[in-house]
């Protein structure tokens, strides 16, 4: 069920990649939408095109076919300075592979997103506040390679929400974590959603995160079906 009208709303979304001869596509025909403040996990074999359909969704990566819609407007009709504008408001990525910059420290990468544009006084703070949240309070000064990969994945998960996004789109946010740690880290997703109705489409095999859902869907060869879990829950 969409909550409070739909944002984003993809159509009939095509994206073939080639190389040397040889096309695949990636995503095949997709349409799928996405509510204000709701939470949609995707599961799927590797080379299902999670990946890709995330990025077709963020307004990344531009379809051969189809519309991208968010808050109604054809984003691919828009100019370049006004898509990125939408994107750096309204939309996080948290990548599957690291991407953190290496020659800037924890706190100074969960404030890079800021920079381009003007997102209040106190944007250290709330960066620090984030951090914290993510357990890493202490690891401020930092750099990346000083840091675990799951400590990493962390400082990406902080990043993600600087500029407050209205939706989040997290390529197996909790890939590299432990259990308690990605409690941790389900707790802060919860806790943006209720206070601000943030929306979040999560590419995840853990059953903890893609519990969260209120819809849960899998890709297979390109193409999003309903996923209906057929594990048994006594095995849980
Ligand atoms: N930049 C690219 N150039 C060529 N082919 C690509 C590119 N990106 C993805 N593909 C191909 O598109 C298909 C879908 O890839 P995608 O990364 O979306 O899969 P995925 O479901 O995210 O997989 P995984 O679970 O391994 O991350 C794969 O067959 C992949 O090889
Ligand atoms: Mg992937």
């Amino acid at each position: 069920m969409l909550k409070d009208g739909i944002m984003i709303d993809i159509r009939n979304v095509t994206k073939t990649y080639g190389i040397g001869g040889q096309t695949v596509k990636a995503v095949d025909k997709v349409s799928f939408a996405m509510g204000t403040g709701e939470i949609v996990s995707i599961i799927g074999h590797s080379g299902s095109g999670k990946t890709t359909l995330l990025s077709l969704v963020g307004g990344l990566t531009k379809p051969d076919s189809g519309s991208v819609v968010i808050d109604g407007k054809d984003i691919w009709s828009m100019d370049d300075d006004s898509l990125s504008e939408l994107r750096n408001r309204k939309i996080s990525f948290i990548f599957q592979f690291s991407s953190l910059v290496p020659t800037l420290t924890a706190l100074e990468n969960i404030m890079l997103p800021t920079t381009f544009g003007n997102y209040g006084k106190d944007v250290e703070g709330y960066a620090r506040e984030l951090l914290g949240l993510v357990g890493l309070a202490d690891k401020a000064d930092s750099y990346p390679s000083q840091l675990s990969g799951g400590q990493q994945r962390r400082v990406a998960v902080a990043r993600a929400f600087i500029n407050r996004p209205e939706v989040v789109l997290a390529d197996e946010p909790t890939g590299d974590l432990d259990e308690e740690t990605e409690r941790e880290v389900i707790e802060l997703f919860k806790r943006m959603n209720r206070e601000r109705k943030t929306a979040f489409l999560l590419v995840t095999h853990s059953s903890e995160l893609a519990g969260q859902a209120g819809r849960q869907l899998r890709m297979s060869s390109g193409s999003v079906l309903p996923f209906i879990n057929t594990v048994s829950h006594r095995e849980r």
